[in-house]
């Protein structure tokens, strides 16, 4: 995001500006329309803030058998959170979470009752669902009974698929977990909390934009709040396989190597991997922490790619536990310039996606808006997918492996965070790892994405470069990224941002012809990039309101869009190192930055297909050239 005083006037940094703080707090300020009121962002009294604490990631959770929390829950609006916190602001012992209701005879008056509440659908953004909640962003209480017979001898995670931003669970009135960030599963365990036959669970859920999150007070897309994933339990023997990775080796591209962690196991307990299809099974020992490294060496074995993108069932077993898993081989790495899928160079032909549902807007969470959005991007000619900004649901990734679509997952550190905090780092981390751990076996992604358009300042450069260490830490078979700002000097466009160096593959956000110069002006464009690595050209574009014409000098028009395009295409053809692109976006996408009447109406206009689905012009112009082979160079 450009910082020259003029928020709109270009997209690439002007060098002279950066140094100036000022010009970062001028963009914060929007108008608010009726409904509810929306509680003004954090910034002022610390409150008691939600740790993440006791909450774990089960990996390949969709793949086990569970019982669904999904569907209405009773739903309270707490603005001012009296369901939590007293009036001098400490934390209730008889809060809401008790899940009472008044009755005749209360010592005390109650002010609540879940039963005589409306609902709310789970999963689902509050937003889309209820009028006077679309511009709500504070506390909301859910709670909904069920019934439930655990199983001897076994224990029961609470998985949430993502709860936007804070959230707060109980179990029959007990608390359960905490967590923050509104966009990873996470699991908590309720072993003990769920008993036989009726139970109640109470959650409380916080949207309020922080200026200490991640993402921090501004984002260029709606704050849905709400459990937007699904919810559920999940029942597993007291040893059970929790996390394993599994990964084709560099080195040969024949050898399948990893580990598998065991929670609860004894030294020494076996682990089973087996290939039924790949003719391979191979057992190992878990360590004294319940890791057991393992290494399959299949005597055929066919790789995922896009052209052919096999999965192959997998089979882990240790203890009472068995689990299964639809997992890709493939190799992805860099030699040079080039991005090597499987040993060979690629170009990557993508667009980069909000998780902004198709037709019906609010939160994408279910498996016909993954088709919907994917498939969309499969007849763009797209052999590749930026999943911008921040990690999607599971669905995308689940659906990209079985498409052959290949993967930017991004960590939502988004422009402005508080790089200089050190507890705003502990989040982007613990963010990073859920992510990771969730998706850390989905071929399809290729590569960590650590952060887009962040200030270039000391401090974030050190917060990311520790977080890109982290990720290599936690998995060495991806590629790390971001999506870096490129600085301007009249045709020249100059990529040094020193996050750079931390980075396997630069990625690159530019807007020429919509904030900054005209759109021919791309053809007069020189590319000055400080490293000697693959670069993709992760944002370019502009908006236009699908069916509005005119010529291709008038912007909002499908013209005008088109004519970025093209003149885009011609730049991108000229610069040697770039191996990819996702320009910005498929689909236009809710945003309450967006407020041109009659042409954004809170939305992004910038999506090559409108939010019901009508493909503008520049569709067209990148499908043919994605198709045709136009645009693109492998080395
Ligand atoms: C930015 C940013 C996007 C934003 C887009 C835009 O570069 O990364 O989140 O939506 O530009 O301005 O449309």
């Amino acid at each position: 995001m450009t910082i020259n005083g003029n928020y709109r006037a270009t997209r690439s940094i002007d060098t002279r500006c950066w140094k100036s703080i000022s010009c970062i707090l001028l963009l914060v300020s929007f108008g608010r329309p009726d409904g509810y009121a929306q509680s003004p962002p954090v910034r002022a009294v610390p409150t008691v803030r939600a740790q993440t604490n006791a909450t774990t990631v089960l990996e390949d959770s969709d793949h086990r058998a569970n019982f669904s929390l999904n569907g209405d829950w009773h739903y309270m609006v707490d603005p001012y959170f009296a369901g939590l916190y007293t009036f001098h602001h400490e934390e209730k012992k008889d809060g809401w979470f008790e899940n009472r209701k008044p009755r005749p005879g209360d010592t005390g008056p109650v002010e609540y009752d879940f039963s005589k509440s409306p609902t709310l659908r789970v999963p689902g953004d509050w937003n889309t669902q209820a009028d006077r909640l679309f511009f709500y962003e504070g506390p909301v209480w859910y709670q909904r009974d069920f019934d439930f017979t655990p199983t001897a001898e076994k224990r029961i995670f609470l998985h949430v698929g993502a709860a936007n931003y804070r959230a707060w669970f109980w179990v029959n009135g007990k608390r359960a977990c905490d967590h923050e960030g509104g966009f990873t599963s996470f699991d908590c365990e309720v072993t003990g909390l769920v008993h036989a036959g009726g139970n109640f669970i109470v959650v409380a859920v916080d949207n309020t934009r922080r200026a200490d999150g991640v993402p921090t007070l501004e984002t260029d897309w709606w704050n849905y709040g709400g459990l937007t994933r699904d919810v559920s339990l999940i029942e597993v023997p007291q040893a059970f396989i929790d996390s394993y990775d599994l990964h084709l080796s560099r080195a040969d591209r024949k050898t399948i190597e990893g580990w598998v962690h065991v929670s609860g196991a004894k030294t020494g307990e076996e682990v089973t991997i087996n290939i039924a299809e790949a003719e391979v099974t191979v057992t190992a020992k878990v360590d004294e922490d319940g890791r057991a490294v393992v290494r399959l060496v299949p005597k055929e074995l066919s790789l995922w790619s896009p052209e052919h993108p096999k999965l192959y069932q997998v089979e882990l077993t240790a203890a009472a536990d068995t689990l299964k898993d639809d997992i890709g081989f493939r190799t992805v790495e860099v030699r040079g310039t080039e991005i090597l899928l499987n040993g060979q160079p690629i170009f990557l032909r993508g667009v980069s996606i909000h998780a902004e549902a198709p037709y019906r807007t609010g939160r994408a969470n279910t498996q016909k808006d993954v088709d919907t959005l994917l498939g969309w991007a499969k007849e763009l000619g797209c052999n590749y997918v930026r999943l911008a900004h921040y990690p999607h649901d599971e669905r995308m990734m689940r659906t990209a492996d079985r498409m052959g679509i290949m993967v930017w997952s991004e960590n939502p550190v988004y422009w402005a965070v508080e790089f200089d905090k050190p507890e705003v780092y502990a989040k982007a981390e613990a963010q990073l790892g859920e992510e990771i751990g969730r998706d850390r076996n989905k071929a399809s992604i290729i590569l960590w994405s650590m952060a887009n358009e962040t200030p270039n300042t000391d401090a974030r450069t050190r917060f990311l470069t520790t977080m890109a260490a982290k990720a290599r830490e936690m998995d060495s078979s991806r590629l790390i990224t971001a999506a870096l700002l490129v600085r301007t000097e009249g045709h020249t466009k100059i990529v040094d941002d020193p996050l750079g160096k931390a980075l396997d593959v630069i990625g690159a956000n530019e807007y020429i012809g919509w904030y900054e110069q005209r759109p021919e002006d791309a053809g007069k464009t020189v590319w000055k990039i400080a490293y000697g690595k693959p670069m993709i050209m992760s944002e370019f574009g502009g908006d236009a309101k699908a069916g509005l014409h005119g010529s291709a000098n008038e912007r909002w028009t499908e013209e005008y869009q088109a004519s970025i395009y093209r003149y885009q295409l011609g730049m991108l053809n000229h610069i040697p190192q770039l191996r990819g692109m996702s320009p910005w976006v498929l689909m236009d996408f809710r945003s309450p930055m967006r407020q041109l009447p009659g042409i954004q109406d809170y939305f992004n206009r910038k999506g090559l297909i409108s939010d019901q689905g009508d493909k503008k012009q520049a569709f067209f112009i990148l499908q043919k050239a994605y198709i045709e082979g136009l645009v693109g160079k492998t080395e």
